[in-house]
């Protein structure tokens, strides 16, 4: 059988480097698309073995120069995605405009599926900019290719994450820590592998047309998550519900710099659950169970954060 071509947009994150591995092991040839590429090499080349991976550097998001790349792929996934805006990306731009010239250019040269990675429990928000521009990127990749697959996942977690690890990096150091809205917002985590063995699947069969919720086993509040990473690295902390003036303020001042921890936009967007919504259908309502429990995946990598580190011992 013929290998099949994948052409990868935002290879280097968590997601994208997990699904190279998946994808690689499974005889597809990727084509890795980055900023880049000496960064990219370092984080990317090992994830691949010899002839399974070329990466490709481009700057900018050059019309002409994707145009020939999706000359030669069948399938195209695009990753990218940003969680706060800064003078160089906007929300509009990487989330709206970027899968609509994407999914243009892959209808012009008719690949078989166009793959988008959007986000969970947006419909309502729309108070929030990341939402509304996350919403406009699949109403745009609706319009221009057929075969489009978008998936929406709940938090995606793992060591390579920016979730748990950056919270289990403040936790250790800070004596409190603020909870915004009580800490009663809902997430249903998926571990990086179970979304990837997702998409894995999903790819193979070749289903028409699908909007697909990706959701873990579990559903826990966001105080909840907090506790269990507590527990995780042998720490206590002080959990102090912020009233939401206060936290408005905080995140006015947090997000001047340069890598926020939260930004007024996401404040807004963390008023809302981020669990299945019953819009479209979820991962188990296809058959593709995520298996792996929160709490024994995040005890496998948090001895890093513990005092002693990997000679720590796990007290819980
Ligand atoms: N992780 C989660 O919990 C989660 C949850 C819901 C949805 N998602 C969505 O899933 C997708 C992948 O998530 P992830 O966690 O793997 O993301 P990530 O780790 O933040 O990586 C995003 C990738 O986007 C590329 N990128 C960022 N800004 C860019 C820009 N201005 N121009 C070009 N490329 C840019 C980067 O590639 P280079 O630096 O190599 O160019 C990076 O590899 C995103 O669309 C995200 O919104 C993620």
């Amino acid at each position: 059988m013929k290998q099949k071509e994948i052409l990868l947009f935002g290879a280097t994150g968590q997601i994208g480097r997990n699904l190279i591995r998946k994808l690689s092991k499974n005889n597809y040839k990727i084509t890795a698309v980055t900023r880049n590429i000496h960064k990219a090499g370092y984080v990317l080349k090992t994830q691949a073995n010899p002839g399974y991976l070329n990466l490709v550097e481009l700057k900018t998001f050059n019309y002409s120069k994707i145009n020939e790349l999706m000359k030669n792929c069948n399938i195209c996934i695009n990753l990218i995605g940003i969680l706060y805006e800064n003078r160089k990306n906007q929300f509009k731009i990487i989330h709206s405009d970027l899968p609509n010239m994407l999914s243009k250019i892959a209808k012009q040269n008719n690949i078989e599926r166009f793959i988008h990675l959007s986000a969970l429990g947006i419909e309502n928000a729309q108070d929030s900019e990341y939402a509304k521009s996350k919403l406009d990127g699949e109403d745009k990749i609706k319009i221009n290719f057929k075969n489009y697959l978008i998936l929406k996942p709940s938090i995606v977690y793992s060591v390579d994450d920016k979730f748990t690890t950056n919270f289990m990096s403040l936790l250790s150091k800070l004596p409190i820590m603020p909870l915004y809205y009580n800490g009663s917002t809902k997430f249903s985590p998926i571990h990086v592998n179970d979304l990837v063995n997702i998409i894995y699947e999903l790819i193979e069969r070749k289903n028409d047309n699908l909007v697909l919720e990706c959701i873990g086993p579990e559903v826990f509040s966001f105080k909840e998550i907090i506790q269990m990473l507590l527990k995780s690295i042998n720490k206590k902390r002080l959990l102090l519900p912020l009233p939401l003036p206060l936290a408005k303020l905080s995140a006015k001042i947090l997000q001047i710099l340069p890598n926020p921890l939260l930004t007024e936009d996401q404040l807004r967007l963390l008023k809302y659950d981020n669990c299945k919504t019953h819009i479209y259908k979820n991962n188990f309502d296809i058959g593709l169970v995520s298996l792996r429990k929160f709490k024994s995946e995040i005890d496998k990598y948090s001895y890093n954060w513990r005092s002693g580190g990997q000679f720590s011992k796990n007290l819980n």
